[in-house]
């Protein structure tokens, strides 16, 4: 399942770009699996189904290996001692009833599936990119960066978000993770979520935690579920209290939806919207605040707007949006998945998985 691709690929991406040719290319990764999960099952069933197409000790022995890298010890400990009476008061539903499940299923403690949960809400490198063609069509990407890409990407998957039978939103997540960092509610908005590191970060999310903050994949995931449009969506990621810093990448269905929100953790510090009529027909994120630099020693943001440029605004397209989310190093060695989406046509809603070198 993990063999690698072949090497050529990004370069060949690359030169398929600037030839104005590249669409073979998108469909040549593989795609994740794709589930559904009822929200019409109590929480703490609906995601049984789909946890029974893994391998149990893959599950296990992936989310104890997650952990032991991840979580700091004093973390572990803090969160061992702190029962699960005392964990229901902080963590929201359905949350922790779905870790809940999830967990007695596998046989683990909540204390440590919580944590496995709270360990992904740091992503390490990410691109985003939200943009508009020239007939006002909104178009949004990312790649998810992570170490630990071996496990990973083979508990990346899709899942459709069934309300009344019918899909009320979609997602990309990774097996056993309840948030999403990814995701598109049909006919109204896509989001994504980019890391901001501002250091202490461990200390800041638990602290924050018990102060009832919501985790930031949470908040992507409950805004899917529960906004009615593209500017409550802005909303409601703006101003909700987070346990982390994030950057927010929000794409509508309308000409000039598009925006990144830079997010403290009480709240927004810079809201920043497309706006195609002065030439900003795109915004790209990666994982620094978009008014300063970014670092010379990881610049993605300079290659990626350099392929929007050569793409241009008359042939955007998501399989032209792939193509520049193949750019390396906007593509590189942690990249897991890359998705491309658009509100307006949620049925091409599109992940792949990536296999850049062979972590
Ligand atoms: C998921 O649910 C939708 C809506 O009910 C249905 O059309 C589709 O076939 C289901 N897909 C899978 C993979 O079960
Ligand atoms: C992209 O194009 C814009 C508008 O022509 C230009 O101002 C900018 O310098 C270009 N950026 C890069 C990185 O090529
Ligand atoms: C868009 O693509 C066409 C060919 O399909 C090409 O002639 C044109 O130069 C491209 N536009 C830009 C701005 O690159």
């Amino acid at each position: 399942m993990l063999t690698a691709g072949p090497r050529a690929r990004p370069e060949l991406a690359l030169l398929l770009l600037l030839a104005g040719a590249g669409v073979s290319a998108a469909t040549d990764p593989p795609a994740p699996p794709l589930f559904n999960v009822s929200l019409d099952e109590a929480p703490k069933l609906r995601w049984l189904p789909v946890l029974r197409q893994y391998d149990p000790d893959f599950l296990r022995g992936a989310m104890e290996s997650i952990m032991g890298d991840r979580v700091p010890k004093w973390v572990h400990a803090v969160i061992r001692k702190t029962t699960e009476k005392e964990l229901e008061h902080f963590v929201p539903q359905p949350f922790l009833d779905e870790i809940q499940g999830m967990c007695n299923f596998l046989s683990l403690s909540l204390g440590d599936c919580l944590l496995v949960n709270l360990a992904y809400e740091y992503t390490a490198f990410c691109t985003s990119i939200v943009a508009q063609d020239s007939n006002g069509h909104i178009y949004h990407g990312r790649n998810l960066d992570y170490p630990f890409g071996t496990l990973l990407r083979k508990m990346t998957m899709d899942v459709q978000f069934l309300k009344n039978g019918q899909v009320a939103f979609t997602g990309t997540t990774f097996i056993g993770y309840v948030g999403l960092w990814t995701g598109q509610s049909p006919h109204k908005f896509t989001i994504s979520g980019d890391q901001r590191d501002k250091g202490w970060w461990w200390e800041n999310m638990v602290a924050a935690l018990f102060q009832k903050n919501s985790p930031v994949s949470w908040l992507i995931r409950t805004t899917l579920s529960e906004s009615e449009d593209f500017e409550a969506a802005v909303n409601k990621l703006a101003n909700t209290p987070l346990i982390a810093d994030v950057y927010y990448i929000v794409g509508g269905v309308s000409p000039k939806e598009g925006v990144v929100i830079t997010r403290n953790r009480g709240g927004p510090a810079d809201i920043w919207p497309l706006d195609p009529l002065s030439g900003a027909w795109f915004r790209v994120e990666t994982n620094y605040d978009h008014w300063e630099p970014p670092p010379k020693r990881d610049d993605r943001r300079t290659p990626a707007i350099k392929a929007l440029n050569a793409t241009g605004q008359a042939n955007l397209s998501l399989e032209a949006l792939f193509q520049v989310l193949s750019v390396v190093p906007v593509y590189n060695k942690d990249t897991i998945y890359t998705t491309v989406m658009s509100a307006a046509n949620p049925d091409k809603y599109m992940t792949r998985i990536r296999h850049l070198g062979k972590r």
